[in-house]
């Protein structure tokens, strides 16, 4: 038998998560649509919560139809959530995310205007998901806060669809277990991962990341190229001290019961105006500058922001690649354009630009 799955994401990244879907072979995509990709799976299983680009991975428990703007959708939608089987569908995650028993919890969220509210959906679902599994139901209403452990229902109303979902992993994907320090304006680690699959790691020597702030980059690289000496500057020392702790979290739980890989990235104070590294001695770097929003830059990038992207041009072989997180699409001299992506990621517009170092000078003339 098949089960829907489907896994949310970030504006804009879908088709990667769509991409690494079909690479790990975790099932059948059909469809893509906003911030979500459809797929099929024969058999849900743990791998599904390896999914990196994605922001969470939920199984498709019903699609109700008829959802209109009056309080009557209300008890459609529990009509829908009592006929559904929500014993085989929990037990299937419970496999899949190893999560406990410990109640259910609803989360909704509908476009455009309605006569009731999310409370509402969430109470009407809630209660209905929970009598048959004998379990309580945690209710977000007046600000209460649903126990840790409680299975994590999901319901989402576009138009006049529906979706029910039952959410596979403990956590949302996003929240990296590894990311329990962090700094300003750090990037959301599913970005990260897609940054490091546009990359393409796989033939890479050496990478750079010199402005690495919590490090999220660099840990998320290393899942794809284990094997590539992995290098993060930050000028700022609580940043790095951040970046190595994150790591050795990160790769301490991959490698559970034995001894930490601590030196699996190399970690340094350094100013990225001058990054101390040969001329080009690099072959990828993954970068998100600082944009005088959350994060101004500091060091000799105050003065003249241009240098950073003259030293990744010198310090970066030709032929290789940077991959940027830049708030518009961006030109550096001395480097020609792959690919722009444009996300939606709290609220703002920025751009993952995939740069490739041409052969000539890294300076404006
Ligand atoms: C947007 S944050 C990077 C976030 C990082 N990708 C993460 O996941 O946490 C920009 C970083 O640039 C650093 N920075 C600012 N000026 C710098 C400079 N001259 N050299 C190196 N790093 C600098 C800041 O300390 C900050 O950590």
């Amino acid at each position: 038998m098949h089960t829907l799955a489907v896994a949310r994401a970030v504006r804009g990244i879908e088709p990667l998560v769509a991409a690494e879907i079909r690479r790990a072979g975790l099932g059948v995509v059909r469809g893509v649509r906003h911030r979500e990709v459809w797929f099929e799976t024969a058999e849900p299983g743990p791998e599904l919560l390896g999914l990196r680009t994605a922001d969470d991975v939920l199984l498709v428990a019903a699609v109700v139809e008829g959802i209109g703007r009056d309080k009557e959708a209300l008890g459609r939608l529990a009509r829908a959530a009592r006929e559904l089987d929500a014993e085989s569908l929990t037990k299937l995650a419970l496999q899949t995310g190893g999560r406990g028993g410990g109640g259910v919890e609803v989360s909704a969220s509908f476009v455009g205007r309605r006569n009731y509210n999310r409370f509402d959906i969430e109470d009407a679902v809630g209660a209905e998901l929970a009598r048959p599994l004998g379990m309580p139901y945690h209710s977000r209403r007046d600000g209460r806060v649903p126990p840790e452990g409680s299975t994590a229902w999901r319901v989402t109303v576009e138009g006049g669809q529906a979706v029910i979902a039952l959410r596979v992993p403990v956590r949302p994907l996003h929240r990296r277990p590894y990311k329990t320090e962090s700094i300003p304006g750090t990037l959301h680690p599913p970005v990260a991962a897609a940054m490091a699959g546009l990359a393409r790691l796989e033939r890479a020597g050496t990478v750079l990341d010199p402005c690495c702030g919590a490090g999220t980059t660099l840990i998320e690289a290393r899942a794809l190229a284990p094997h590539a000496r992995l290098i993060g500057f930050d000028h700022d020392p609580h940043a790095v001290h951040v970046a190595a702790a994150n790591a050795t979290r990160a790769f301490t739980s991959a490698h559970a019961g034995r001894s930490p890989v601590t030196d699996a990235i190399a970690w340094g104070v350094a100013d990225a105006g001058r990054i101390p590294l040969p001329d080009g001695s690099v072959d990828r770097v993954l970068v998100n500058p600082p944009w005088d929003r959350q994060v101004a830059p500091s060091g000799r990038l105050r003065r003249d922001p241009g240098r950073l992207w003259r030293e990744i041009h010198r310090v970066l072989a030709v032929g290789g690649t940077v991959v940027a997180l830049v708030p518009e699409p961006w030109q550096p001299p001395g480097f020609g354009v792959d690919r722009v992506i444009r996300l939606t990621l709290s609220g703002r517009h920025p751009v993952v630009a995939v740069l490739r170092r041409s052969a000539g000078r890294g300076r404006a003339s």
